[in-house]
């Protein structure tokens, strides 16, 4: 019986659990990191504008997302439920507030869509790389453009990731995941330190990358880029829709939540920071513009590839499909865990049958040319889908759960989670019930433009 699960022992767990700590580090740091990090972050911060962004971005990090990292790891952990099983379980059943676990699941349903088809491209570049990249700087850039016009392509290659993220989360949680985070993130890890120092250090674009990342320019932060630096810290750290209730409900009793949601965090937005400076030292060596939107790396990195081979542009092609993966498998985890926990499917069932439903809708992304009139402009699928569910479907469900284990997680429960009742447990306490709550509150009323102290009106 799937549903027939026992808080208290560890040692014969009927749901399954990572096989050691650094299993459960691996996995969540595997989810955090993706393409938020490498493809996302780069290319937001070209957009907004650099180092005011990052800066409200990484305070987000501390502020909103660290805090919620705890409160999902923890929900997660006391209840070894899907996010809509777990708010009901620590209420009562019926309980209004799984809603928040069902935003999550719709949250987690259209974020994979569109991220698979990114994903895609990840994995046509590893093919191209293997081939190599030839011709001018424009040429090389055009290959991209050439890739999300064609709607076969693009197609193509989000079936193709697709159909590698159904195959693994069918594996289950264990097998699948864990095996090979443990190889391949760490060499994610240092490729991305080399890129970074080469960046650095042999190209003409270091200082600037750096100036252009850290030196805030407040001038150029518009409302929609504070929402979307809250959204980002959301997306990247995997917050918001109940991945880390997920992920810590295979999480064994006797392990630090404090300490794995520091590291997983501090992992996260060291990877984006070394990828901002790798790119945007590129961008600036080569002349380039920061805001090239969705394709900024495709755009950039294979210039500098064709330098210097494939030896260099193959494993990183491989390795960037790797950690998209790893963060797919957890975005499809909690929909196929909430079909299997409430809906008694078995894991084959749900994980082929949500699968193909999140598939067929991410053909909406691939084909970029359909457009609806949004915010002021024509828009594709894909864009939009990002925006809102970054912005605001992540944020809303990240304030639920906030308010939910500030108020309605029961006191003695929390602490036993926490491990300890000291002063930082009460710090926790005060952040979670006052400061988070409020700087998300505002910062959504804030993208809307709906402050009321603000004016809005010369824009
Ligand atoms: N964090 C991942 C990335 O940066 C994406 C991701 C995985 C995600 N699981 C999530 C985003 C859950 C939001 C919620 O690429």
């Amino acid at each position: 019986m799937v549903n027939e699960k026992d808080t208290n022992t560890e040692s014969v767990p009927v749901r399954g659990q990572w096989t050691g700590h650094l299993g459960f580090i691996l996995a969540a740091t595997g989810s955090a990191i993706g393409l938020g990090n490498i493809w996302k972050f780069p290319y937001i911060t070209g957009e907004y504008g650099g180092g005011a962004f990052v800066l409200v971005y990484l305070i987000c990090v501390v502020v909103v997302g660290l805090p919620l990292m705890i409160a999902e790891m923890m929900i997660g952990r006391r209840t070894q439920e899907n996010p809509v099983g777990a708010f009901q379980k620590l209420h009562h059943r019926g309980s209004p507030w799984q809603i928040t676990g069902w935003l999550g699941v719709a949250s987690g349903f259209f974020i994979l869509s569109f991220y698979s088809v990114v994903a895609g491209w990840a994995v046509a570049y590893t093919f191209k790389a293997i081939i190599g990249f030839t011709g001018s700087p424009e040429q090389i850039q055009n290959q991209f453009t050439e890739l999300v016009t064609s709607p076969i392509d693009s197609i193509l290659w989000h079936t193709v990731f697709m159909a590698m993220c159904i195959a693994i989360v069918m594996g289950g949680v264990r097998q699948g995941i864990e095996r090979w985070s443990k190889i391949l993130m760490p060499m994610l890890f240092l490729i991305l330190i080399g890129l970074m120092f080469y960046g650095l250090f042999f190209t003409r674009g270091g200082s600037e990358a750096l100036k252009f990342l850290f030196q805030p320019d407040f001038s150029k932060l518009s409302a929609e880029a504070v929402l979307s630096a809250l959204g980002h810290a959301f997306f990247t750290l995997s917050l918001g829709m109940g991945a880390m209730i997920t992920y810590g409900s295979y999480m064994k009793r006797n392990e630090s939540i404090m300490k794995d949601a520091v590291t997983v965090s501090f992992l996260d937005t060291f990877i984006a920071l070394m990828a901002g400076t790798a790119i945007f030292s590129l961008v600036f060596h080569y002349g380039m513009e920061p805001g090239q939107s969705v394709g900024l790396i495709f755009k950039t990195l294979p210039v500098l590839f064709k330098e210097t081979g494939p030896l260099i542009s193959v494993p990183f092609f491989i390795l960037l499909v790797f950690a998209a993966l790893t963060s797919a498998i957890s975005l499809l985890e909690v929909v196929v865990s909430y079909f299997i926990d409430e809906r008694g499917w078995g894991r084959v069932k749900s994980t082929l049958l949500l699968g193909l439903a999140i598939y067929i809708f991410g053909l909406l992304s691939a084909i970029s040319s359909i457009t609806l009139p949004f915010r002021g402009k024509d828009q594709g699928i894909f864009d939009i889908l990002d925006f809102v569910t970054t912005n605001y479907m992540l944020p809303v469900g990240g304030l639920l759960t906030c308010l939910f284990t500030a108020w309605v997680f029961r006191e003695a429960d929390k602490i036993e989670e926490f491990g300890s009742k000291g002063s930082i447990y009460h710090l926790f306490s005060i952040i979670v019930k006052i400061i988070t709550p409020i700087a998300v509150i505002i910062i959504i009323l804030h993208g809307l433009e709906l402050l009321p102290f603000m004016n809005y009106g010369n824009k």
